[in-house]
C-alpha cells in the first residue's frame, strides 16, 4: 500500500482529464495536492473534491508557459504547503496538422505549453527540493514522443523534448535524491479521444497489443508508483502506459 501522508504535490493541468485522476490518486494515498490550471473553475472543482477526501488542497490559476505565472504559482504553493515533495508536469495541449500546413503560432504554442512549461516548473521546484535533499518529478510525455505521429510534428517534438529534459534533470539531481521520470501514455480515454469516430477508434485499438484504450486511472497508477518510495532507485526512465503499443 502506497502511503504519501505528510507529502505535498503540485499537479499542473489538474482541473480535468488525466491530471485530475493523478491528483485524486495522490490524495487517496494521503498526499496534500494543489492543482494549477489555466481554467480556474475546473481547478477549484478538483480542489474541492480533494478537500472532500480530507486533504489540504489549493486551486491556482496560471498559464504554465508563462514564467511570471509559474513563479507566482510556486510562491502560493510554498506559502500554503511549506514544501514540495512531488511535482507532476501534466498540462499539455495539441494543435494538430500536417507539417506543410502547420502555422508557426501552433508550433510555438504547443512547444511552450508542453515543454517550456516543464523547464519553468522544474526550475522553481528544484531549489526547495535540493534544499530538502529529496523529491519526485514526473513529466507526462506521450508515446508519440518515442515513435512520432503523422499530423503531430509540434506535439511529438514537444514530448520528445520532455523526455530529453527528464533524462538531463535526472542526471543533474540524482546526487540530491531527486528522482525525475516520465510517463508516456498511449491512447487514453479522455475528452481528446472521445471526439474520435468508432472507425477511428477501431483503427487505433487495432495497433494496440492489448486491443483496448487505456484509462486516466492507468496513467495515474504509474504516476503514483513514481511518486512513492517504491521507485526510489528509478530515475531518468520513461514508463510507457500504452497496452504494449511501444516496446
Ligand atoms: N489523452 C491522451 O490520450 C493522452 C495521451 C498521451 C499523453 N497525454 C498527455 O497527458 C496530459 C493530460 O492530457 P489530457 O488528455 O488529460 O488533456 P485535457 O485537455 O483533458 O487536460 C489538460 C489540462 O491542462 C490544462 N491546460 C491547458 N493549457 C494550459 C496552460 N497553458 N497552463 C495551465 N494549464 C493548462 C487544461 O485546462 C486542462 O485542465 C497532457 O500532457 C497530454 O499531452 C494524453
Amino acid at each position: 500500500m502506497i502511503d504519501l501522508s505528510s507529502k505535498s504535490a503540485l499537479v499542473t493541468g489538474g482541473g480535468r482529464g488525466i491530471g485530475k485522476e493523478i491528483a485524486m490518486a495522490l490524495a487517496k494515498a494521503g498526499c496534500d495536492v494543489a492543482i494549477s490550471d489555466i481554467d480556474l473553475q475546473t481547478a477549484q472543482a478538483t480542489a474541492s473534491e480533494l478537500e472532500g477526501l480530507g486533504r489540504k488542497s489549493l486551486a491556482i490559476k496560471g498559464d504554465v508557459s508563462n514564467a511570471a505565472d509559474v513563479e507566482a504559482m510556486f510562491a502560493s504553493f510554498i506559502e500554503k504547503f511549506g514544501k514540495i515533495d512531488i511535482l507532476v508536469n501534466n498540462a499539455g495541449i495539441t494543435r494538430d496538422g500536417l507539417l506543410v500546413r502547420m502555422k508557426e503560432a501552433d508550433w510555438d504554442l504547443v512547444l511552450n505549453v508542453n515543454l517550456k512549461s516543464a523547464f519553468l516548473c522544474c526550475r522553481e521546484a528544484a531549489r526547495p527540493m535540493m534544499k530538502a535533499r529529496g523529491g519526485k518529478i514526473i513529466n507526462i510525455a506521450s508515446v508519440v514522443g518515442l515513435m512520432g505521429n503523422a499530423g503531430q510534428a509540434n506535439y511529438s517534438a514537444s514530448k520528445a523534448g520532455l523526455i530529453g529534459l527528464t533524462k538531463t534533470l535526472a542526471r543533474e539531481f540524482a546526487s540530491r535524491s531527486i528522482n525525475v521520470n516520465a510517463v508516456a501514455p498511449g491512447f487514453i480515454r479522455t475528452a481528446m479521444t472521445d471526439k474520435l469516430t468508432d472507425a477511428e477508434k477501431g483503427k487505433l485499438t487495432g495497433q494496440i497489443p492489448m486491443q483496448t484504450l487505456g484509462s486516466p486511472l492507468d496513467v495515474a497508477n504509474a504516476v503514483l508508483f513514481l511518486s512513492s518510495s517504491l521507485s526510489d532507485y528509478i530515475t531518468g526512465q520513461v514508463l510507457t502506459v500504452d497496452g504494449g503499443l511501444v516496446m
